[in-house]
């Protein structure tokens, strides 16, 4: 008989989390899911995923190590996905962004440690990468870019400096105890929700969709990369044993104004926003590191067709 594989996913009823949930369940893991309310109707979802019984799911805060510990012991591995993802601008950034984020890594690396895990997988992001005003924009971005710390503060970008600190906290830590870790770093993740609620990222598409200028219209440029190739890049750094320090994984850099028009060649009905933005140098964002692993994409006509098909069976783009 195979020997069970036991694995915990944070914040398993998140977005990117339940695609990696439904990924390892349909691999025949095991999977620890924590979740900060096991009753919540916006958790109902994980429970009716093909292979549920094999999910169990426990309920621990990031700040609670007590919590965190109990739902990581007897795994042999650890996806750490729960992170605060606000929408616009955070009121307290210390409470809201930076402890949760920071504090709450801290805590689940040393779970790690104590339960002997073999290896931990960080969903980062770009917003660790991405915010270095010193990167030349004639040298591709790749993993040896950090976001500037002060210019995140400086500029009141809370959520990227917070992820920024949390990843090198997880560097620094593996070094210093020899927990293995690898990280990976998208961009905005978009595709079908498998949850009840709107995350924040999806959000931003569907303002996008009903012509407010919100959000995503704020960037010239757009990194994208689909969830379900997201949770696919999770397995695979945590299977492949050489897999070691960060990658990025993003699929797409395109134009604001590209994507709309792509949007609008799919769909023509939407109300769109008028595009105001002339074309402005950007930063190419290279996932070579992660596709010499073994990653591959969909192409963003599948993701974009997917993903609107999804919001609109879920009647989330009605005008309201
Ligand atoms: N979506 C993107 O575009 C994107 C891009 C790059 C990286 N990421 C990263 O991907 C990860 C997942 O993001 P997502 O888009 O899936 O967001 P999401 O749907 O909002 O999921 C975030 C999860 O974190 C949990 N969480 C937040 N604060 C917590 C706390 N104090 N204790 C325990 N759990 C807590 C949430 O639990 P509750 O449901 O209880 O609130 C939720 O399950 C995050 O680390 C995020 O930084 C996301």
């Amino acid at each position: 008989m195979a020997e069970e594989r036991r694995v915990c996913v944070t914040g398993a009823g998140g977005f990117v989390a339940s695609w990696l949930v439904k990924l390892l369940l349909s691999k025949g893991f095991v999977v620890h899911g924590t979740v900060r309310d096991p009753i919540d109707p916006k958790n109902v979802h994980l429970k009716r995923l093909e292979n549920a019984a094999n999910l169990k799911l426990f309920k621990a805060d990031l700040l609670d190590y007590e919590s965190l510990s109990a739902a990581i012991a007897g795994c042999e591995g650890v996806f750490h996905a729960a992170c605060p993802v606000p929408l616009g601008k955070t009121l307290d950034p210390e409470a809201d962004m930076v402890r949760p984020a920071v504090d709450g890594t801290l805590n689940v690396l040393k779970a790690c440690s104590e339960a002997n895990v073999r290896r931990l997988v960080l969903v980062s992001s770009v917003s660790a990468v991405l915010w270095n005003p010193n990167w030349p924009f004639d040298k591709i971005v790749d993993e040896n870019c950090w976001s500037d710390k002060k210019f995140c503060r400086e500029t009141e970008r809370w959520y990227d400096f917070a992820k920024t600190i949390a990843e090198e906290k997880v560097h620094e830590y593996s070094k210093s105890s020899g927990l293995d870790v690898v990280v990976v770093c998208p961009p905005v993740i978009f595709g079908p929700i498998l949850q009840p609620t709107v995350n924040t990222s999806s959000k931003y598409l569907i303002n996008f969709l009903k012509g407010k200028r919100v959000s995503l219209m704020t960037y010239d440029t757009l990194y994208l990369v689909d969830v379900r190739d997201v949770a696919d890049a999770l397995l695979l750094v945590y299977e492949k044993p050489e897999a070691s320090g960060r990658y990025i994984c993003s699929s797409y850099c395109i134009e604001t104004c590209d994507f709309l028009g792509k949007l609008k060649s799919m769909y023509p009905h939407f109300p769109y926003p008028d595009c105001p933005y002339e074309a402005k140098p950007y930063h190419q964002l290279s996932s070579e590191k992660l596709k010499q692993l073994g990653w591959t994409y969909m192409t963003i006509e599948e993701s974009i067709r997917d993903n609107v098909e999804d919001f609109l069976e879920k009647s989330l783009l009605d005008v309201n």
